[in-house]
């Protein structure tokens, strides 16, 4: 059954909530979208959530870590801005892009916690933020960057081809022998101790997808403050991030973090139009960095074009875009992608998320056939559940789940393991029933 908005934001408790204890939930934000104050987690609420979805009843997904499903206002606005882009083209995109674009960067600084829109940029994926980034700095020959064994694909890539282009030398640190046994200590320690005069730029992950660990990238950021103290300002160490299987679960925000590029793909966790993509650049990250893609967002760029003027000013958000056209409504409607994680509330998604998956990682932890491999600890993993069932390979052991219904991944690394990434879309009752069947392998 589909909600519309008032009848979502009344089953997620907000109008409720209002009523009893006359908190400031249903209050106008200043962009004129009414706000849900946090209630407590009970089902009924988080089946309005997931009525959002049109997701197939008769499979249980645990897959919010590969490719959204859009809740409806996703889907509504996307619907929307598509008639009208079929109806009149060329008179709706020119009347309506600056906006419409303008508001799901507004909306995407809102939930980043930054101050205004100029430092982000409008990518189609995670994937792409990073190759544009990590293949636009300003690096020398001999300048090193340091990423670590346990990142994934995009990052090695995008930095085996930065280092073809600019002779810049990639380094993998190792973090850890065993996720399990892994401390916040040790990983600060161990990327530190990997920092040598050359390093120009780490280049890390939040949640790692092979594994569930997440890295404690706030003291990453702080020991690197350190070390920077001492540097001249273009060989200091800048921290970049493929942040997607953070985005949309943990309840931080950038400033927190304290990374100079913020990577991240919005149609996973977030929930977002699939091929949409933001990157948030610290201003000392922009300064470094150089624009690959000719940007149709950035008027200073076309205008001196237009006037036969040198290009001025510094890379920004706008010009990070790339440009050329797009499937607008998927842009577009980002914006209320925002809105639906805001409107539930980004500390109940964390605290639902991290719920799931610790019920998830404690029904598997208590299971002798099975060997898990994400860390139980909140502060080392988010919402990815990386497992083996013994004597039976990682494919096959999909496999088997599928054929219960149950949708669970295989890690894309040299190393494989069962993936299940629990979300809003979950409930503690499918836990169980996948609980049951992985039991049931043995
Ligand atoms: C860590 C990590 N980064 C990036 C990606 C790719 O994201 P995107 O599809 O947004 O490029 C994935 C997996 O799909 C991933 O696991």
């Amino acid at each position: 059954m589909a909600l519309d908005r008032r009848e979502f934001l009344v089953r997620t408790g907000c109008v409720l909530a209002a009523a009893a204890v006359g908190t400031g939930c249903g209050r106008e934000r200043a962009d004129g979208h009414a706000t849900v104050a946090t209630t407590p987690a009970g089902d009924p609420e988080w089946e309005a959530v997931r009525e959002q979805f049109a997701l197939s009843d008769d499979y249980i997904h645990m897959s919010a870590l590969y490719v959204a499903s859009h809740p409806q206002p996703v889907r509504e606005a996307i619907e929307r801005y598509r008639r009208e882009l079929d109806a009149n083209p060329v008179v709706y995109l020119n009347a309506n892009n600056r906006r419409l674009v303008g508001e799901s960067l507004a909306a995407a600084a809102r939930y980043l916690g930054v101050d205004g829109d100029r430092d982000i940029a409008i990518t189609d994926s995670t994937t792409m933020g990073i190759g544009l980034v990590y293949n636009g700095l300003r690096l020398e020959p001999g300048d090193e960057v340091l990423t670590t064994e346990h990142d994934y694909y995009a990052t090695h890539e995008a930095l085996r081809l930065a280092s073809e282009r600019k002779g810049v030398r990639v380094r993998h640190a190792v973090l850890f022998e065993d996720s399990r046994s892994v401390s916040e200590d040790q990983l600060v320690d161990r990327l530190m101790e990997s920092v040598g005069p050359r390093t120009r730029v780490m280049a890390l992950t939040w949640v790692h997808s092979s594994t569930g660990l997440k890295i404690p990238v706030g003291r990453i950021g702080e020991a690197l403050r350190r070390v920077n103290d001492g540097r001249a300002e273009d060989e200091r160490i800048l921290l970049g991030l493929d942040a997607v299987h953070g985005f949309g679960v943990e309840d931080v925000t950038v400033p927190e973090l304290g990374c100079d590029f913020f990577m991240a793909g919005c149609h996973k966790w977030l929930f977002g139009p699939r091929g949409t993509g933001i990157v948030w650049g610290s201003p000392a990250g922009w300064r470094r960095c150089l624009a690959t893609v000719p940007s149709f967002l950035d008027d200073g760029t076309h205008e001196a074009w237009l006037a036969g003027d040198e290009v001025s000013g510094r890379t920004d958000g706008a010009r990070m875009s790339p440009g050329g056209f797009k499937p607008f409504e998927h842009q577009w409607a980002l914006a209320e992608a925002f809105r639906f994680c805001e409107d539930i509330g980004r500390a109940r998604i964390a605290e639902r998320t991290h719920a799931l998956a610790r019920q998830l990682k404690e029904g598997l932890a208590a299971m002798p056939h099975v060997r898990l491999h994400t860390p139980m600890q909140a502060s080392l993993s988010s919402g990815i559940v990386c497992f083996e069932v013994q004597g039976m390979g990682p494919w096959e052991t999909v496999d088997r789940l599928r054929e219960k219904h149950i949708v669970a991944t295989v890690t894309p690394y040299a190393t494989r393991y069962v993936r299940l990434a629990p979300s809003i879309r979950n409930t503690a009752g499918e836990v169980d029933t996948v609980l049951a069947e992985i039991h049931a392998l043995g």
